[in-house]
Parts: C-alpha cells; structure tokens; sequence
C-alpha cells in the first residue's frame, strides 16, 4: 500500500500543515504502507493553460513541460492521495489550486450527469486513488472551514481533517504542559487515523472526533498570538 500527502503550503517542511501530515503518515508506515509527502512548493508547477489539448489533440497529455507528469504518476499509483493546505483567505493556496487545475488530463471531456442532477467528466484511467484533506487556519473557529468544507461535499473525501488554531503547532519553547499534553494527543489521534487507513480501510469517528477535540480556547489562543506579534514589531522596531 501506498500513501501520499501533497502539501500546499508555501512553507514546506516548516509549515503547520507538515506537522498535521506527518504523524498521520508516521502512523500509516508504523502499520505497513509505504509513505511520501510531496512539498509542492518545491516543484515546478506551471499554471493550466487552458486550452484543453490534453482533452482533444493529445488526450491525457498535457502540453506544458514541467513537474506535473512525474506528480500525476505519484498520485495515481498511490492508494490513498491527501491534499494538504493552510487556509488562505477562506480558500485553499494557490498553489494547491493550481496543482490540482492540473488533473485535467485526468478527465475525459464529455460532460456526464449525476443522479443529484449535478455535472461530472468520467476519469480517464480506471483506477483512482481513495482521497483525504487536510486543512489548518490561522484563526480559532470554525467558520474558516465553511467554503472548504462545501467543496470537500462535492468529492468523495475518506477522511477530512479541519484544524483551527494552526498557530500552536508551530514549535515553540513556552507552550504550556497542559496544552503540550492536549497537543501530544492530537498527534497520537493522527497516527492512529494513519495507522486506521491501512488496518481497515476508513478512519473510526472515535478518532475523527479526538482529532478535531479543541485544543486552547479563542481567549487563550488570540493572546498568544497578539502578544507574540507585538514582540516581533517591537524587536523590528529596536533593529532599524
Ligand atoms: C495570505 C494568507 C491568507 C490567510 N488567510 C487566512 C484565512 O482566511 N483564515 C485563517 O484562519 N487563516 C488565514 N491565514 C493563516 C494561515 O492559515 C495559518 O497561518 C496557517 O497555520 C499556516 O499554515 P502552514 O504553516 O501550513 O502554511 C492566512 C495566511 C496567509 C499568509
């Protein structure tokens, strides 16, 4: 078995959304699969063009030379494919747009109808990986979520994982013992849904429900925060 996590955040190995993805995947190795994540900041990865050859003049290829067959072939040999974000103005990162704008290939052009009275293009290959999502914000609350989460109903998801409060998974030298416990089980909930991919297939809503327990309060979270970017203006202020 093998998973794959694409990370869209512009931060790569540092961000917040890496520290979500690996103990997920770090659970899934411990149970037996095989386990890649793909910083997509580091590749290169053009903008869709538009001009649909990939549909008519040369179906299932792509005309732009860049990393993207190389990713598509990592995402269909994958079991399990996560797309991995922070939330950027209520939305996903350009970057994971863009990578995903990129699936046309994927499709075959003609236009199918669903039962639901919505619209679909069959996929071109037989066999697609089982999809999951991971989302963090920077804000506490869950409203963050609400356009992500109405697309996320539109894809058949095995798993979506809405993080708020992203800024607490930063490393950080003063994080208090209660909410480093709280933040302990957050990861340990990660490995288990990891872990639960492989074993059986489907993550339980036991661990759903741990992985999406609150972690610090608004109150407690918005202090933090404010407090830590007055300490970095005023230590930009006494540099100049
Ligand atoms: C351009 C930009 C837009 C953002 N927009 C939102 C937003 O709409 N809502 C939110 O909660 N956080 C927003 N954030 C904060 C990030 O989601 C937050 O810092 C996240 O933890 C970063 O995750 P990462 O380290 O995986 O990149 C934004 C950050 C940036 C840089």
């Amino acid at each position: 078995m093998k998973i794959t996590v694409f990370n869209g955040s512009p931060r790569g190995r540092k961000s917040n959304s890496h520290k979500i993805v690996e103990p997920l995947l770090e659970g899934a190795k411990e149970a037996g699969s095989q386990t890649e994540e793909i910083f997509l900041v580091e590749h290169d990865i053009k903008h869709c063009r538009g001009c649909f050859s990939c549909w008519g003049k040369t179906p299932g290829i792509c005309v732009i030379k860049d990393d993207m067959p190389k990713l598509l072939n990592l995402f269909l040999e994958s079991d399990y494919a996560g797309m991995a974000t922070p939330v950027y103005g209520l939305l996903m990162t350009a970057i994971l747009k863009n990578f995903t704008d990129r699936f046309l290939p994927l499709a075959t052009p003609h236009i199918r109808k669903n039962k639901d009275g919505s619209f679909y293009h069959e996929g071109r290959v037989k066999r697609f990986p089982r999809q999951f999502f991971i989302a963090n914000s920077g804000f506490p609350g869950e409203y963050n979520f609400d356009l992500l989460q109405a697309l996320m109903s539109h894809q058949n998801m095995v798993l979506e994982i809405y993080r708020n409060c992203g800024g607490i998974l930063e490393d950080q030298d003063d994080t208090d013992e209660e909410l480093q416990k709280k933040i302990g089980a957050f990861r340990e909930a990660l490995k288990n849904a990891g872990r639960e991919m492989v074993t059986r297939g489907s993550v339980s809503r036991e661990t759903v429900a741990q992985i999406h327990a609150p972690l610090i309060s608004d109150e407690e979270y918005m202090a933090g925060a404010n407090q830590y970017w007055d300490q970095q203006i005023d230590q930009a202020e006494s540099e100049q």
